[in-house]
């Protein structure tokens, strides 16, 4: 923050706090004698009879306010809020959060190694490992993947048997620890409307579904001529080692409805799984790569 801006909100909050004073005083003051003639009521009448009374806050109630001026004067001098002033205690929420963090490094820290001596699958059976590690999953994997692991529209299901960089405790962990890009490329310009068509059926067939027979057919020779089977394959099964997804398989990472595939092949797809080596280190990630495995295990 410059210091002009600092400047700036120190006297903003004085001036606020000072106001605040100076309204509850003007409004409790003492009756002038004017006003004390006119009596207790302010003069407005409604519906005939339904009159406006003139008193003074009840004490308490003029009391809470005063209080609260207390409570942000002391406030503003231990913790931070006046601007630059960092307050008396130099609370910030970064040390506190490395605190936190340490205090719980201290506390888990020796479970983690313990957990990380296992091996995965071993892991992945013993109960109270699992339930740190949906703790950790919830935590850091849910925001994407669900907090029951099932995934949606572009993030992989973690639940099920079907793996797009495979599903061994390793890969598990590796794409934990190194993130995962996958690259489908658009094929936009190179489609005429006829051929989207027609790759489109040929892939909804691949899947086994219904798709019309002459479609198919012009489908696949698509798929030859724009080498779809350089990723996904011959037989359109694609490959777990680079991430080429299943075509055949009827789970879909981005939707298996006609308009979902076209929109697939048309502006293509980048899943992107953020690297978590630095963030977790190795023996959070060994711990969740059990847990995911455990989900379909
Ligand atoms: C360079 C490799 C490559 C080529 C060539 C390629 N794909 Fe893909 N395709 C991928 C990858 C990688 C993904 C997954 C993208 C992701 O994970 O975000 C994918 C995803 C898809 C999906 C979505 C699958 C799902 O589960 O939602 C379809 C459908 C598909 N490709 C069809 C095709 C067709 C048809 C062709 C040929 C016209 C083709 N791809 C060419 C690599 C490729
Ligand atoms: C920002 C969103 C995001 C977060 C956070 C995230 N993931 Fe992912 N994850 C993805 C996406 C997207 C993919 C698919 C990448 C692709 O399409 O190639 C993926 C892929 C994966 C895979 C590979 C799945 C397969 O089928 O091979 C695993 C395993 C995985 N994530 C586990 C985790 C775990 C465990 C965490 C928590 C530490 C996590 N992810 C956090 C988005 C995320």
């Amino acid at each position: 923050m410059s210091g002009n801006w600092s400047l700036y909100i120190i006297i903003l909050t004085v001036v606020n706090i000072l106001g605040c004073f100076w309204i509850i005083r003007w409004t409790a003051k003492k009756k002038t004698a004017e006003e004390a003639k006119q009596g207790d009521t302010t003069g407005h009448t409604w519906d005939g009879d339904l009159q406006e009374f003139n008193n003074p806050l009840p004490r308490w109630w003029l009391w809470l306010f005063y209080i609260t001026i207390v409570f942000a004067g002391i406030y503003l001098a231990l913790y931070p809020g006046l601007g630059d002033y960092a307050g008396k205690w130099e609370w910030d929420q970064e040390s506190q959060y490395k605190q936190e963090m340490a205090a719980a490094d201290k506390k888990y820290g020796p479970l983690y190694a313990a957990y990380a001596e296992k091996p995965i699958e071993q892991l992945a059976k013993d109960k109270k490992a699992m339930a740190s590690g949906q703790r950790l999953f919830l935590n850091y994997c849910a925001t994407c993947h669900g907090s029951d692991a099932g995934g949606a529209i572009g993030f992989p299901n973690l639940s099920d048997k079907d793996w797009l960089y495979g599903g061994s405790g390793d890969q598990i962990k590796t794409s934990i620890l190194d993130g995962r890009v996958g690259a489908m490329p658009a094929l936009g310009a190179g489609l005429t409307p006829e051929r989207l068509d027609a790759i489109t059926a040929y892939v909804l067939k691949l899947s086994g579904r219904e798709a019309d027979a002459k479609q198919v057919e012009v489908g696949k020779a698509v798929y030859s001529e724009l080498a779809c089977f350089a990723c996904h394959g011959q037989d359109g099964k694609g490959n777990a080692t680079n991430g080429f997804p299943n075509l055949t398989d009827n789970v879909w990472l981005y939707g298996g409805s006609p308009g979902q595939i076209k929109e697939t092949l048309q502006k293509g797809r980048m899943g992107n799984m953020p690297a978590h080596r630095e963030f977790l280190g190795e023996q959070k990630a060994h711990l969740l790569a059990a847990y995911v495995y455990s989900l379909s295990n």
